[in-house]
């Protein structure tokens, strides 16, 4: 039977959310007890609770919970109240970050002796975790005598959470958000009481840690590597007694500075201020300010510079004052601001993606301002040359197909699982890739074999095991590169269950892993235990090589303004390889005239995740889980709209811990850390898709009609039958509070609607809903290309860039409508588009050039009412090659006539001659 405390504690998604619950709940108890209508006993309960939470926190922390419970036993319930009023405002204010003595006394708010620091605003504020076997009295002397070392000019100011076992460190790590440092003393105890109780639905992810056998000498180092699992962006201290050639290589790496305990602890303080400001500097932003307030005569082609064309105009001053003086102030360009150039940055731009290399953990990071679209074509331009094979999935973003045709690729198109009900794709699963693979082997071109190329998350949310299919890929082409699209993904590097399965944690991971001894010997056992016939699924790791680029839109889902995109690469060869060419991709699509307020605000953005993004994102997850929750709870919600879960996004066969849905009311959040470490496929907790069948209103429609016009909220996606809700850090719990209540009134009006119903109306309503929720169009796959544009008859991969070209001439192409299209196969012509075709939504090309057209994609686009079709225009119908172009096509190509010269003949064609 579940009590109230598991009720209470399973309504949290973390731990954080608990604590000011918990504190909101002493508030009301406190008041209860006040005016005589509570008991001691309740108070008494909820203080112990909060005496566990509070030992991980630096405010209020564990001494005022004491205090507040001496209160309680000297029956001083109207100044508990006060107190405990004070604590939580403090707390929700959050200006216990600025005002040092309010926060000291919670029984008077103010702290003599500390008033005049008090009138300081603290600067940037955050809290050190100790870890180290002290008592009391040690732990009162440190916090002393590091107050003693601070001074009036530190930039930053720190309180100090003490715990003193590892799983303490561990469990303070996972709920303070406030921690930026840890310093860890040599030879900790390892196990805590506090895992249980009140805390045990939170230290789920500590709990499965198997630490083996770690002597308490190792403890220090263990701690090290899993505070970098948990919470890379924490500085790491070790302060021990072993003499430094007495330290292991991994102790010196996993730490970033190793301190003696006979050290004076100013020099740990002033490491710890210097730790931070490393963090804190964004070079090109300070730059630009500078930049920005210099005197300066413009006599450079930008009159808007500066604002000189804008305040002194008679008539755009309102342009002006909307965006306010510094965004004018800092319009410049490199070759006037002396700032520095994004086509060959050697200064502060330079250090900026420095700094985001080490936030994203890359080796290397370029910043871009004009989105993913572009970063895209960069890494593919880079990294593949005409008639190099890219297994693609087919439903990516436009940007890759187009990236092909630039590159002269050959795209083999992957398919995704179909969503059918939801009219979605799901994304590749590996047998297909690996199928593919083999494939190719089999048909001699697994050398071509360039890239992988898959989107992470999709846009639905759907999510790879990106070490599994690393891996396995790896294990049949030792040597491909992964290009993983992660416009959608950039904040996941910021929670520990989440980065598991972005490209640059799985590339450092695997690169370090197939180096070591323990690889080599697991490998060899791998193959000897293979039986006849069976393919190897771990990479050799003599031949392996970790090759991965990720292209994120910055812009979507961290701070960063419009456009602003970021490529992180990880690559063993990218020097030997790839820099030259990266440099003339990165030369062609970037513009001479780069915004640089984009790149400041990347530089930005890069700070906050570093120090917020752990508290952030945690939080658009904590907001996506609840509003899954709300819409599924609530009987007004789910008579009309149901929340699309894990389970009808993912197939049971690629879900193999069974997890399929993120809550379960009777056992709380599920355990979503065991399904994102062994699921094929995971769902993004922060893409909520809301099924409207049931309501008769199409996707666009109520994204539209219901959301935008009439109540202003902004969607991104949506399907026939869905609408996509995205959560991000910048989503408060207000504004959840909003969609509830627009969710609960377009249900009231949809309740008046159908109320109102007339006989007619009611039938047509119900045909609505049957074609929306019964009468799906079945989603088609990728058919083949064209003979005349196959790589190689019978092997996936089409030439893609000769069919689009080939449509340059109008004389090549003829256009065909719909009914006229599925009357011609009837008779057994054969279609091939000589475009691109891709309605939105879904977004992605159902049609390339040089496919064959099936009645499959004609019946999806007579079935898909939807309004916008790109490449396709209704009243002169689909754009396909004549035959005589294709027969031309398959002449001269198998001769290399029209094929562009830097295109190699094919294989099958120096065959035929
Ligand atoms: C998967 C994917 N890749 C790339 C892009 C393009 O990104 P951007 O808008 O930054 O140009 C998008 C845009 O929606 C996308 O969904």
């Amino acid at each position: 039977m579940s009590t109230a405390t598991d009720t209470h504690t399973r309504s949290h998604y973390n731990a954080a959310r608990l604590r000011s619950h918990t504190w909101d709940q002493l508030k009301l108890a406190a008041m209860d007890l006040d005016e005589g209508r509570g008991t001691p006993q309740e108070v008494e309960a909820i203080l112990k609770d909060l005496h566990t939470i509070e030992l991980y926190w630096a405010y209020p922390g564990r001494e005022t919970v004491q205090q507040l419970r001496d209160m309680l036993r000297s029956k001083e319930h109207h100044g508990l109240h006060l107190a405990v009023n004070h604590v939580v405002r403090m707390l929700s204010s959050g200006s216990f970050r600025s005002d040092t003595a309010a926060m000291l006394d919670p029984r008077s708010g103010r702290n003599e002796l500390l008033t005049e620091e008090a009138e300081k605003p603290r600067p940037n504020y955050f809290e050190v975790l100790f870890v180290d076997d002290i008592d009391d009295v040690e732990e009162a002397a440190l916090k002393q005598k590091l107050k003693k070392v601070r001074d009036k000019a530190d930039e930053f100011v720190y309180d100090t959470v003490v715990v003193r076992t590892v799983q303490d460190a561990l469990i303070a790590l996972l709920f303070n958000h406030n921690i930026q440092a840890v310093v860890v003393r040599f030879g900790v105890p390892f196990p805590s009481t506090n895992h249980k109780g009140v805390l045990r639905e939170f230290t789920r992810a500590i709990d499965a840690l198997d630490p083996g056998a770690i002597g308490r000498a190792n403890t220090g180092p263990y701690l090290g590597r899993m505070t970098r699992w948990f919470r890379p962006e924490v500085d790491r201290y070790y302060v021990t007694d072993t003499p430094v050639d007495g330290l292991k290589d991994t102790t010196l790496a996993t730490f970033k500075r190793i301190f003696y305990r006979t050290e004076d602890l100013t020099e740990l303080h002033l490491t710890l201020l210097r730790g931070t400001m490393e963090k804190y500097e964004t070079p090109f932003f300070t730059a630009l300010k500078d930049y920005s307030r210099r005197p300066m005569g413009v006599f450079h082609a930008m009159p808007i510079s500066r604002g000189n064309s804008v305040f002194k105009s008679r008539w755009i001053q309102d342009f002006g004052e909307f965006y306010g003086r510094n965004l004018f102030l800092a319009e410049t360009s490199a070759t006037t601001g002396g700032l520095d150039s994004l086509l060959q940055p050697t200064g502060p731009l330079k250090k900026a993606q420095e700094l985001a290399a080490r936030a994203f953990g890359s080796q290397h990071t370029f910043f871009a301002t004009n989105g993913t679209s572009t970063t895209n074509k960069i890494v593919v331009q880079a990294l593949v040359e005409p008639g190099d094979i890219v297994l693609i999935d087919r439903d990516c973003h436009k940007s890759h197909h187009y990236g092909m045709v630039l590159s002269g690729a050959y795209p083999v198109y992957l398919h995704s699982y179909p969503l059918e009900k939801y009219s979605m794709y799901g994304a590749v699963p590996l047998s297909h890739i690996r199928e593919q693979l083999f494939k190719l082997r089999k048909g001699g071109r697994l050398d071509k074999v360039k890239m992988l190329l898959l989107t992470n998350s999709t846009f639905d949310g759907v999510v790879y095991n990106v070490e599994r299919v690393m891996e396995e890929v790896l294990a049949i082409k030792p040597d491909i590169v992964f290009l993983w699209d992660e416009a959608w993904w950039a904040f996941a590097r910021f929670s520990y269950v989440l980065r598991q399965r972005t490209a640059m944690h799985v590339a450092q991971k695997l690169a370090r892993k197939y180096r070591t001894p323990e690889y080599r010997a697991e490998y060899a056992a791998h193959i000897k235990g293979l039986k006849k016939g069976e393919e190897p699924r771990m990479p050799d790791p003599d031949k392996v090589r970790i090759r991965v680029f990720a292209t994120q839109s910055t812009h979507k889902t961290l701070t960063s303004l419009r456009q602003g995109s970021m490529i992180h690469i990880w690559d063993e060869d990218f020097v030997k390889k790839s820099e030259a060419s990266f440099h003339e991709a990165y030369m062609t699509h970037t513009s001479t005239s780069a915004n640089y307020q984009i790149l400041a605000s990347m530089d930005v953005g890069r700070r906050q995740v570093e120090f917020e993004g752990f508290e952030l994102v945690e939080k658009a997850i904590e907001l996506g889980l609840l509003l899954r929750r709300t819409i599924r709870e609530n009987p007004r919600l789910n008579k009309w709209f149901d929340i699309i879960t894990i389970g009808d996004l993912i197939p049971a066969d690629y879900r193999q811990s069974g997890l399929d849905g993120y809550y379960r009311r009777d056992k709380g959040w599920n355990e979503i850390e065991k399904a994102w470490a062994t699921d094929e496929f995971a769902v993004d907790p922060t893409k909520i898709n809301l099924f409207t069948g049931k309501t008769g209103i199409d996707g666009d429609t109520f994204k539209n009609k219901f959301l935008m016009d009439k109540h202003q909220i902004q969607i991104n996606k949506t399907s026939r039958n869905s609408v996509l809700f995205m959560t991000n850090i910048g989503t408060t719990r207000g504004s959840l509070a909003y969609l509830t209540k627009v969710l609960l009134h377009i249900a009231d009006e949809l309740e008046a609607r159908n109320a109102g119903f007339e006989h007619d109306d009611k039938r047509a309503h119900l045909a609505r809903i049957r074609a929306l929720t019964e009468e799906i169009p079945p989603l088609p796959d990728f058919s083949s290309f064209h003979r005349s544009f196959q790589g190689q008859p019978g092997v996936p991969g089409g030439d893609l860039r000769s069919a689009y070209f080939l449509a340059y001439d109008e004389k090549r192409c003829r256009h065909v409508k719909l009914d006229a299209a599925l009357t011609e196969m009837k008779q057994g012509g054969e279609l091939v588009s000589a475009s691109f075709v891709i309605p939105y939504p879904p977004g992605f090309p159902v049609l390339v050039p040089g496919q064959v057209i099936n009645k499959e994609i004609i019946d999806f686009l007579i079935a898909i009412d939807v309004k916008e079709i790109h490449g396709y225009r209704p009243e002169l119908g689909l754009r396909v090659f004549t035959d005589a172009a294709l027969g031309r096509q398959r002449t001269t190509t198998a001769m290399g006539g029209m094929r562009p010269a830097s295109l190699p003949a094919r294989k099958s064609a120096r065959k035929k001659k």
